[in-house]
């Protein structure tokens, strides 16, 4: 039995980095043949970490399983739910707590990230630190490990929290025998696992960098036009490699495309016109999946029945799991 498994956050627009790191890749191995099982999920769970408005919130879920559905995802061959449907999961949760060093949480970037910038700005270092970002990498963990995961397409952000999955895997295995929990992998992508934002950093949502899969067609001409770039002279040549515009570009266009427009670089070329070519691929990559998103954003009962169809078929093997590690685990 081959497992593959990944989450997305609702907490706000999702954006080309999530689509080529994460959603697009994991649409693919569902249709490889490689898996006997596929599963993805809100998580919704985690996005308590940092939403506060019920309505924001529930906005965002619907909008991230739209998303999934919109892009091709066929939720009868793989299962998509929504994480906190599976009550299974915080049952999880605490007991890889009692089996993960404190230390370990310690480390996790976005804990350590947040520690850090409290101590540059001279607060208390546990200011803005909340329990659940402290384990998120525990959740996180539950969620792969409770679907007896094998394979996890993420970008590169996410292989920290995949490693801690695996080292809890392998500590309750020595603990409690092999075959108590399945060590996962993370699979990244050679082109689209680093996708960068407007200003050249990663796109990311804390960043406010990103560009929107969602949202009018003028609305992307719009983000993309604001792409940072100097105030290098139309007419002067150009360095394709070194070029937001133009790693974006890649991403989207065909070998044949992208030869044509390096060239355009090396003779000159205005910024304006690089953008409008980047907007042109985008556009057409989205188009389709953008009038199914705003149909099933209008449909909420269809998604509705969606969540509950995939919560059913997940709390199956939810619940065959932690069959297995309760009894591994507490001998009942
Ligand atoms: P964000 O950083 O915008 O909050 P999330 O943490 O919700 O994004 O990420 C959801 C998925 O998308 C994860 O698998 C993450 O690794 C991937 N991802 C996010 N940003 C990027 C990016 N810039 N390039 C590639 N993958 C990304
Ligand atoms: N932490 C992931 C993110 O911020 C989302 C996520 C939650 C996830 N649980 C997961 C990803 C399990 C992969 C597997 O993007």
């Amino acid at each position: 039995m081959k497992t593959v498994l990944t989450g997305i956050k609702p907490t706000g627009d999702i954006h080309l980095g999530n689509l080529l790191g994460a959603i697009k890749p994991a649409i693919e191995m569902s249709r490889s043949g490689d898996f006997d099982r596929a599963l993805y999920f809100v998580a919704d769970a985690h996005a308590l970490t940092s939403v506060r408005d019920p309505e924001i919130f529930k906005n965002y879920v619907y909008e991230t399983t739209a998303t999934w559905v919109a892009l091709g995802l066929d939720t009868e061959k793989s299962i998509f739910f929504k994480q906190s449907d599976i009550k299974e999961v915080f049952e999880l949760t605490w007991i890889l707590n009692c089996m993960t060093p404190k230390g370990d949480l310690n480390r996790a970037h976005s804990y350590k990230d947040r520690v850090q910038k409290n101590q540059q700005e001279g607060r208390d270092l546990d200011h803005g630190v909340n329990m659940g970002l402290f384990d998120y990498p525990v959740l996180m963990s539950s969620d792969i490990l409770l679907y007896d995961t094998n394979e996890v397409p993420v970008g590169k952000d996410q292989v920290q929290h995949i490693e801690i999955a695996r080292s809890i895997a392998g500590r309750c295995n020595e603990y409690f025998g092999e075959g108590t929990l399945v060590e996962p992998q993370e699979v990244i992508q050679k082109n689209g696992s680093y996708v960068v934002g407007l200003d050249g950093r990663k796109m990311s949502k804390s960043y406010g960098n990103v560009i929107p899969l969602w949202g009018t067609e003028k609305k992307l001409r719009k983000t993309i036009n604001k792409i940072a770039t100097d105030s290098t002279p139309e007419e002067a040549p150009k360095d394709p490699d070194n070029c937001t515009i133009m790693e974006l570009y890649r991403l989207f266009a065909t070998a044949d495309q992208i030869n044509a427009l390096e060239k355009r670089y090396r003779e000159g070329i205005g910024w304006g016109y690089a953008k409008l070519e980047l907007f042109e691929v985008v556009n057409e990559y989205l188009k389709e999946p953008r009038e199914r998103f705003n149909s099933l954003m209008n449909n909420k009962d269809e998604l509705d029945k969606i969540l509950n169809h995939g919560a059913q078929r997940a709390s199956e093997i939810a619940e065959a799991t932690m069959k297995r590690v309760r009894s591994r685990i507490t001998g009942f």
